[in-house]
């Protein structure tokens, strides 16, 4: 089985670094290969630490091959969106994949709160089209939601959720709701922690401190919205509050903020705390 996986970020890093160490071929697209190197220099780095740690014997990193021309993804069996979360643009990417790629091929978005109907809306075949969500860091959390889309087949359907065993995770079946089933209760939770902050007048490490300690969270409300990104989890809010328009859905001002101010959270350095790492 040939994987494709087109956008390199945190997501698609990781999404690229199981199918790797699935013994998959992997071809990774970038928009430049200065991008997809470094997205490659990261895998190498986590999977070898897994070599060091004894949790695997070995891998190959010349499994990934990194392209910047979406043709070279054309005989892919399953190719994975990981690209930014516009509906625009994605629309745009599964339109020529549809066109590219073979037509027993499964199309699959990692979005986490778009519409998988509507991103299919932009494929001539939108049967093939599946929602595969990664939780972030994928190769640590072990779900993946598998999102059947209004027009999707049993066939891509179940491919998906086979891939997702293979790739060693834990599926679960799941429609195409706004937040599917994970974001659809996380954000508004994630949301509510952190207008807590305002209300209770409480420090982003005592709030953390609180969920880590109180209620067995595994990292603390501050900490997760770090490591997800804030401009990510903000776009996520807005797409689940135009969707339901549950005020809680809609993102904390506090949040918008620090996002419009270029505090994204880890990998910009700093969000409700500071990182070395950028
Ligand atoms: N690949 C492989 N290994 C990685 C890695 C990666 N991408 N990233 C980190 N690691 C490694 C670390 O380097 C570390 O290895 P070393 O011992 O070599 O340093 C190892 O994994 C374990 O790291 P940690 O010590 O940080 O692990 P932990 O036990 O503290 O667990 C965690 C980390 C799994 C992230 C845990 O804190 C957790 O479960 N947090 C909650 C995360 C969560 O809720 N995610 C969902 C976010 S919401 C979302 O994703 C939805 C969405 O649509 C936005």
């Amino acid at each position: 089985m040939k994987i494709g996986v087109v956008g390199l970020g945190t997501m698609g890093a990781g999404i690229a670094q199981l199918a790797v160490e699935a013994g998959l071929e992997t071809v990774g697209h970038e928009v430049t290969y200065e991008l997809g190197e470094r997205a490659r220099a990261r895998i190498e780095h986590f999977l070898s630490r897994k070599v060091d740690k004894g949790q695997i014997d070995s891998f190959d990193i010349d499994l990934l091959t990194l392209t910047i021309g979406l043709d070279d993804l054309a005989d892919c069996d399953v190719v994975i969106e990981a690209i930014v979360e516009e509906l625009d643009p994605k629309r745009e990417l599964f339109a020529e994949l549809d066109r590219i790629c073979r037509p027993d091929a499964v199309l699959a978005t990692n979005t986490s709160a778009l519409s998988v109907t509507e991103i299919a809306g932009g494929a001539t075949r939108p049967e093939r089209v599946v929602g595969m969500h990664f939780f972030n860091p994928a190769p640590l959390m072990p779900l993946v939601e598998i999102v059947r889309a209004e027009r999707t087949s049993d066939e891509a359907f179940e491919t998906a959720y086979a891939l997702g065993e293979r790739l060693g995770k834990h599926p679960i079946r799941c429609h195409d709701t706004p937040g599917f089933v994970v974001n659809r209760v996380l954000i508004p939770l994630l949301n509510d922690c952190l207008r807590v902050l305002d209300e209770a007048r409480v420090t982003p490490a005592d709030l953390d401190a609180g969920m880590r300690h109180g209620a067995g969270w595994p990292m603390g409300p501050c900490e997760l919205v770090d490591l997800v990104g804030i401009d990510v989890h903000v776009h996520a809010s807005e797409a689940l509050w135009e969707k339901l328009r549950e005020p809680r859905m809609a993102p904390p001002p506090r949040l918008v903020a620090m996002a419009n101010a270029g505090l994204l959270g880890r990998k910009s350095g700093r969000g409700f705390y500071e990182y070395d790492e950028s």
